[in-house]
């Protein structure tokens, strides 16, 4: 089988790349508005893409409407975010989180989700996220540039927090301690939970 891409409506490329380039980690973005309300949302278009300077990257599409989505506006009008990765023990919190509230409702509140405050930026961190990652925006990009109808944000992460019940005894991640979720096509899922190794050619 194969896919001529420019015979796909938009609707159908996306569900062919999002259930093919899996698994996705996803992305939890807190932000704070400009009225000092907090956002919370999901994106698992999302990869860090630079350790130098130390860069994730997340990609708002544009709404149906066409409208910018909340974390989009509020990432570009304060330039701050924190990057959340999602925990088994977060999955359905962070699936609720992507209800498409009122500019002025908190998904914080709307959810019951509790925050922590940051520390080096104003969006407030979500509380028992396994890793936080406090971030400043380095760039957005509309893309494509011609006719963007999705946002390319360039995080660089200032501070990360890492829960100590995710280390192993020399202090590094455990794969199976941290027992993240990744996104495939639709409404599937993955964990983190099945681990093996190789060592690489020298
Ligand atoms: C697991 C998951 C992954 C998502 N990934 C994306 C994504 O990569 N890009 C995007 O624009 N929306 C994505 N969404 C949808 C947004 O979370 C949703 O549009 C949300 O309402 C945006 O909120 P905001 O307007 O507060 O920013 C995803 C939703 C879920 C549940």
């Amino acid at each position: 089988m194969q896919l001529d891409f420019s015979r796909l409506t938009a609707l159908e490329a996306y569900r062919w790349l999002a259930s093919t380039v899996t698994p996705r980690p996803i992305a939890w973005v807190s932000t704070r508005s400009r009225d000092g309300i907090d956002n919370l949302a999901p994106f698992s278009f999302f990869q860090v893409i630079s350790d130098e300077p130390p860069t994730l990257m997340v990609n708002v599409g544009n709404r149906a409407d066409g409208s910018l989505k909340d974390t989009l506006c509020n990432a570009q009008d304060m330039g701050e975010l924190v990057i959340q990765l999602v925990s088994m023990a977060q999955a359905e919190a962070m699936n609720a989180t992507a209800a498409n509230l009122p500019h002025l409702q908190s998904e914080f509140a709307h959810c019951g989700i509790a925050s922590q405050p940051s520390q080096r930026v104003a969006p407030p961190r979500v509380a028992g996220a396994p890793i936080a990652f406090e971030c400043r925006v380095a760039e957005v990009q509309p893309y494509p540039r011609q006719a963007p109808n999705c946002h390319l944000i360039f995080a660089e992460v200032l501070l990360a927090h890492v829960d100590d019940t995710v280390l192993d005894a020399d202090g590094r991640i455990d794969p199976l301690k941290l027992d993240l979720v990744g996104r495939l096509g639709g409404t599937a899922y993955t964990r983190t939970c099945e681990v093996f190794r190789m060592q690489r050619p020298g």
